[in-house]
């Protein structure tokens, strides 16, 4: 199938090394100690090693994200909000943005749910996860801040940036797109680039899925462009998608495409069980002799992603399921196990993390 990754639309099989290849995203030299860059779920990026400098000499830094507050929050959200937490605990000030402006042009057309959404599915997730107020400026598109002065250079400069970009440049970078995604993306340049307004030019870290690689490379370009502010150029980093149930995409519109967070441990075993794709052989006696495919085994995948910290363990897991030793259903099991824990655990997290809600809706 051919694959698309834009901002409005991703499918099809993703080649990674070719995306890196056409676009100029760069391998690690040097990264942070965690699951997902040991494992090469994030795989590439745009002047990173600012970021790395930042962290070994306790130098400041911000890092910027956004989220698109569209249904229930899913395995598939959980790259994000893993390296935000992670990035705060290596010292990032974080600011995180609710992209309801964006939802709005281009999705539903509801301030009001889309807020309710953000709220209760993804910050909620997110402090349960373990993300802390102290640091952390969490707004609404819609309605950046109380504090006038933080408001007005954000809507400033997402009005003014419109100068600085030429139509040729939009459609080099995104084909030919409507009012409301134009829109869109410069409010996300502004996103991207208004912390250092505030803050003063600092390094800014964004970590994306490559969809929203061209919003990265138009934000670069009015880094170039609008010289009076001095901002420091974008670093970025790009995570894979993580696949869905049935492979293919992990998609909010699906329910047997993903299991959320909310999901009860009975209906998420039972959606690994009934759903997760196989890479194992048709008959026992095959599978013995010919071993499993892990890369396409959705069940190892997610041990790989997240379920299976420990390295050792998991390549255990690998190398008994090529063997033939591990079957399919056996390997499941596994997944499923880790999987109830961590919705178990997550779930108490959960209740815990409504109480601090205000404490992020204070900005
Ligand atoms: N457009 C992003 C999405 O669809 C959301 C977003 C808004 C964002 N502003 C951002 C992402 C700034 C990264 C940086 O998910």
């Amino acid at each position: 199938m051919e694959s698309v990754v834009n901002p409005w639309e991703v499918k099809g099989d993703i080649n990674y090394e070719k995306l890196m290849q056409d676009f100029g995203i760069q391998p690690f030299s040097e990264k942070p100690d965690h699951l997902l860059f040991r494992r090469n779920i994030i795989y590439g990026q745009r002047d990173f090693q600012r970021i790395m400098e930042c962290i070994k000499n306790k130098q400041p830094f911000v890092l910027l994200t956004g989220l698109m507050p569209s249904g229930k929050f899913h395995f598939g959200h959980m790259f994000v909000a893993q390296q935000i937490i992670l990035y705060q605990a290596l010292g990032a000030k974080i600011y995180l943005c609710v992209a309801d402006v964006e939802a709005y042009n281009t999705r539903l057309a509801d301030l009001e749910e889309l807020r309710k959404i953000a709220i209760e599915e993804y910050l909620t997730n997110y402090i349960a996860l373990g993300l802390k107020p102290k640091n952390c400026d969490f707004y609404f598109q819609s309605e950046r801040s109380r504090d006038a002065n933080k408001s007005n250079k954000y809507y400033n400069l997402a009005g003014i940036a419109a100068r600085h970009v030429t139509q040729n440049e939009i459609n080099a970078i995104y084909g030919e797109i409507n009012p409301a995604k134009i829109s869109s993306a410069l409010l996300q340049v502004s996103d991207i680039l208004h912390p250092q307004l505030i803050e003063g030019p600092i390094p800014t870290i964004v970590p994306v899925g490559f969809d929203q690689d061209p919003h990265i490379r138009l934000a670069r370009d009015i880094v170039q462009r609008m010289s009076q502010f001095n901002f420091i150029q974008v670093s970025s980093t790009y995570h894979k998608f993580l696949p869905g149930l049935k492979g293919g995409k992990m998609s909010s519109s699906d329910p047997t495409s993903y299991i959320a967070m909310t999901d009860s441990v009975e209906i998420a075993a039972e959606k690994i069980k009934k759903h997760a794709f196989s890479g194992g052989r048709n008959s026992l006696e095959e599978h013995r002799k010919l071993g499993g495919v892990p890369e396409i085994d959705i069940s190892f995948q997610y041990l790989r992603c997240f379920l299976e910290p420990n390295d050792k363990k998991l390549a255990k897991i690998e190398e008994q399921y090529k063997s033939g030793k591990l079957l399919s259903g056996e390997l499941k099991q596994t997944t499923i196990d880790l999987l109830i824990k961590f919705l178990e655990h997550h779930q108490e997290q959960r209740e815990k993390a409504v109480n601090k809600i205000d404490k992020f809706l204070k900005n």
